[in-house]
């Protein structure tokens, strides 16, 4: 029999999603081939600890930790192992490859990516690049946009430049609102964007301190609850008569799109509560609408990760105005809710991809990436020694 795949699987995290990635994680870890992986579950805490081990799953979810699960992944590309803090001669964990299941924050925004890069240990999803632009909504407009590809307008605004208009220097790039005062910055987006609009933290997820402003008060309010989440804030147009449809993508080189779905949500828009607590959403696949214009929305998907060189998963997640169909790319998803029942599986089984097929085809992926990246140089022999 061939020998077993050692997979790290990261949950939890130093995240405002910390509790999904546990939900998730579990899915996965429920579903991962034990005749095909060796699955090492490496937790990690809100303050960011890492905990591995069978209990770290249990322990994250009761809010605990343990001295003797404390573990670290140095970023030693000789080593690619886990280490235990406190028990230096326990043999090393070896590690063939990771699926961090993380959202958010120091999970999906590229920095634990780096250290998969530095440790070189092939690892499921995007890579350093596409997660960071992926992660902040203003800069994937900004790509995406230049690729031509549609999206709400828009305007941004830094912290410092709200809470200290006369204090910023710097001229303002595209789409931004800088050295304006307080009434100004409202004005401009009252005058460009109109009412309602939404305020978002452009690094958050799982709409998490995004609000929906109908008027100045609540524009205010809104970009200050922003604020407590982030050092700038986006504020978007709102789509009338939105609909809102996803598409699952998996591949590298050459991504493919699953069928769309559609998301009803359960509240005036999909925030937190209707996405996770009181279980009322409807998710409808295949979304309902015109084929064409389901094949021109998964089109646009691909373009979109392709644009932000987002390879491995991605779910692509459209705005649609019901009455003209005009169609906006919304957000680009690089670890998007992996429960048995999340849409990114849903589709792919949809599509004929069973969720431990997909959990296959993703971790073959990141070790397909590895490999290739593994052919470029690395070093470069100058003709002479001129630094010696
Ligand atoms: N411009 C918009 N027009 C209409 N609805 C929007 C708009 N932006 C966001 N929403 C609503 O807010 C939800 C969360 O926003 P989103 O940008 O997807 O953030 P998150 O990354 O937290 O999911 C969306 O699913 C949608 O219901
Ligand atoms: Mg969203």
């Amino acid at each position: 029999m061939a020998k077993k795949i050692r997979l790290g699987l990261l949950f939890g995290g130093r995240s405002a999603e910390h509790q999904v990635s546990l939900v998730s994680a579990t899915s996965v870890m429920n579903a991962l081939n034990r005749d095909k992986y060796e699955v090492i579950p490496i937790g990690i805490t809100p303050q960011g600890q890492w905990l591995t081990g069978d209990q770290s799953l249990r322990f994250l979810k009761e809010g605990r930790t343990a001295k003797d699960l404390l573990s670290f992944l140095p970023a030693d590309p000789t080593q690619k192992a886990l280490l235990l803090q406190n028990h230096p001669h326990a043999a090393p964990q070896k590690l063939d490859v990771v699926f961090p299941v993380l959202h958010g924050t120091y999970g999906e925004d590229g920095t634990i990516q780096g250290l998969f890069e530095l440790a070189d240990i092939p690892y499921v999803g995007a890579s350093v690049l596409g997660s960071a632009v992926a992660m902040d909504k203003i800069l994937q407009k900004q790509i995406t946009n230049q690729a031509g590809i549609p999206s709400v307008d828009y305007l941004w605004i830094k912290g410092v430049d709200w809470h200290n208009p006369t204090e910023s220097e710097q001229p303002a790039i595209t789409h931004q609102l800088a050295r304006k005062s307080r009434e100004e910055v409202l004005q401009a987006i009252r005058e460009r964007l109109g009412f309602p609009v939404f305020v978002k933290p452009p690094n958050l997820g799982s709409s998490v301190g995004i609000s929906k402003a109908r008027d100045e008060v609540e524009l205010r309010e809104g970009i200050e609850t922003a604020l407590q989440f982030d050092r700038k804030v986006l504020i978007e147009k709102a789509v009338p008569h939105a609909r809102e449809i996803e598409v699952a993508v998996l591949g590298n080189e050459h991504p493919k799109a699953a069928i769309p779905g559609e998301v009803i949500p359960s509240n005036e828009f999909y925030d937190y509560d209707a996405k996770y607590v009181d279980n009322a959403s409807a998710l409808k696949i295949p979304a309902e609408l015109e084929s064409e214009l389901l094949d021109f929305i998964r089109s646009v998907a691909i373009q979109s990760v392709t644009a932000v060189e987002v390879e491995g998963m991605a779910r692509v997640d459209f705005l649609v105005n019901d009455e003209t169909k005009d169609v906006y790319l919304n957000e680009i998803n690089t670890i998007p809710g992996f429960t048995s029942i999340s849409m990114y599986p849903k589709m792919w089984e949809a599509s004929g991809l069973s969720y431990p097929e997909l959990l296959d085809e993703l971790i073959r992926l990141a070790i397909d990436r590895h490999e290739k990246k593994r052919r470029l140089k690395t070093v470069y022999q100058p003709k002479e020694d001129w630094y010696r």
